[in-house]
C-alpha cells in the first residue's frame, strides 16, 4: 500500500498528490512512470513521476480526472493508500550532450509530464524557455513551478484569458523566426499538438521529442498494447519510450489507437440522452 502524503486540486479537474514510495523516489528519472491500480478491479493508469523527493521517500503525481480510474484516485484523500503503485517505468528522457539552449512545451495536462524534463535541462545549466498552452485562465496550472525552472516561461490561452493569445505553434514559431536558436525542443500534451510541434520545428531541424500517451497495459512490453510506428518500426512506448523523436512518429496512426476504445469509454444512454464515461458517475450532454 502507496499511502498519499499530500492532496491539491490545481484546477477543477487536476489533481497533485504526492505519495510515499521510496524505492520509486530513490531510482525514478525526469521522463519515467508509475501504473497505480485502487482497488483489485480497478485498471492499471499509467501516470508520469512529475517530481520526487528521494529525502522524504515520495514522488509526485498530476493527473487529470478524465473518467472512472482517475476519478477513483481523485476520490481519495492524505492519509488513504493506494492498493499497488509500480514503477519507474519506461526509459529516462535522453538528451544529446552539449545542448545549449532548450525549449519546452506543454498542453494543458501535459505541462504535469513537461514540468520534470524542464527542470532536469535547468539543473545541468541548459537555458530553457517554456511554452505553455491551456483553453483558458482557469485552467492554467503549475506557473510558478515553471517559472522556477525556465529563463523564460510564455502562458498561452486559446481565448486570450491569460497570457499571449493563441496556440503553443504561433508563439514557438515566433521564436524561431525572431532568430532564437534551440538545439532541442521537448513537446508534451494532446497528440495533435505534439504532430503540430513537430511540424513547426521540422523544416528548421530542431531535434524534437515528444513523451507519447498509447493505452498501456502492462508497462512492461509484454502485452503490444502500447504499439507506436516510429521511422517506421515498430516501438512499445512503455519500453522503448515514452520519449520518441517526433519527426519520426506516426502520430496519426496513434491517434487512431487511441480512439479504439473510446466506445468501450463512454456509455451513451438511450433513455436520456447522455454520454457517461466508464465507472464515471458525472454524466454530460451530448
Ligand atoms: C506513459 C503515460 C504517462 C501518462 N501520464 C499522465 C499524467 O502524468 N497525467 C495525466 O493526467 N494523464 C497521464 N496519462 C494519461 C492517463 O493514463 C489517462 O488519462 C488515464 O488512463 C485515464 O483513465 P480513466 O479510467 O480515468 O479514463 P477513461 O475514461 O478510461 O479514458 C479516458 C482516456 O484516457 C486514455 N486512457 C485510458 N486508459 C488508458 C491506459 N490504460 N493507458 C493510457 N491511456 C489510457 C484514453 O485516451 C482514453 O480515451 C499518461 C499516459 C501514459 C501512457
Ligand atoms: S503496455 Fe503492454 S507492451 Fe507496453
Amino acid at each position: 500500500m502507496f499511502e498519499i502524503v499530500t492532496k491539491r486540486k490545481l484546477n477543477d479537474s487536476v489533481v497533485l498528490m504526492e505519495v510515499k514510495a521510496p524505492l520509486i523516489a530513490k531510482k525514478a528519472q525526469a521522463g519515467q512512470f508509475i501504473i497505480y491500480r485502487t482497488d483489485e478491479r480497478g485498471e492499471r493508469v499509467p501516470l508520469t513521476i512529475a517530481d520526487k523527493n528521494p529525502e522524504a521517500g515520495t514522488i509526485t503525481i498530476i493527473f487529470q480526472t478524465i473518467g472512472g480510474s482517475t476519478k477513483s484516485l481523485a476520490a481519495l484523500n492524505a492519509g488513504d493508500s493506494i492498493l499497488d503503485v509500480s514503477g519507474p517505468l519506461g526509459m529516462p528522457t535522453h538528451f544529446e550532450e552539449g545542448i545549449k539552449k532548450a525549449v519546452v512545451i506543454g498542453g494543458g495536462v501535459g505541462c504535469a509530464i513537461a514540468y520534470p524534463q524542464a527542470k532536469k535541462l535547468f539543473s545541468e545549466g541548459v537555458s530553457v524557455d517554456v511554452i505553455a498552452g491551456f483553453r483558458n485562465k482557469d485552467i492554467v496550472i503549475l506557473e510558478d513551478e515553471m517559472q522556477a525552472v525556465s529563463d523564460r516561461l510564455i502562458i498561452a490561452t486559446d481565448d486570450g484569458s491569460y497570457g499571449k493569445k493563441g496556440f503553443v505553434t504561433n508563439i514557438l514559431k515566433e521564436l524561431i523566426d525572431a532568430g532564437t536558436q534551440y538545439d532541442v525542443a521537448v513537446a508534451i500534451g494532446p497528440v495533435p499538438m505534439m504532430k503540430a510541434v513537430a511540424a513547426v520545428t521540422k523544416p528548421y531541424g530542431i531535434k524534437t521529442i515528444v513523451s507519447l500517451n498509447p493505452i498501456m497495459i502492462d508497462g512492461t512490453g509484454m502485452c503490444g498494447g502500447c504499439r507506436v510506428t516510429v521511422g517506421g518500426k515498430i516501438k512499445y512506448a512503455c519500453v522503448d519510450g515514452p520519449d520518441f523523436d517526433g519527426h519520426a512518429v506516426d502520430f496519426d496512426e496513434l491517434m487512431r489507437r487511441n480512439a479504439s476504445y473510446r466506445g468501450e469509454e463512454q456509455h451513451s444512454c438511450r433513455l436520456t440522452g447522455t454520454v457517461r464515461s466508464r465507472g464515471n458517475a458525472n454524466t454530460e450532454e451530448k
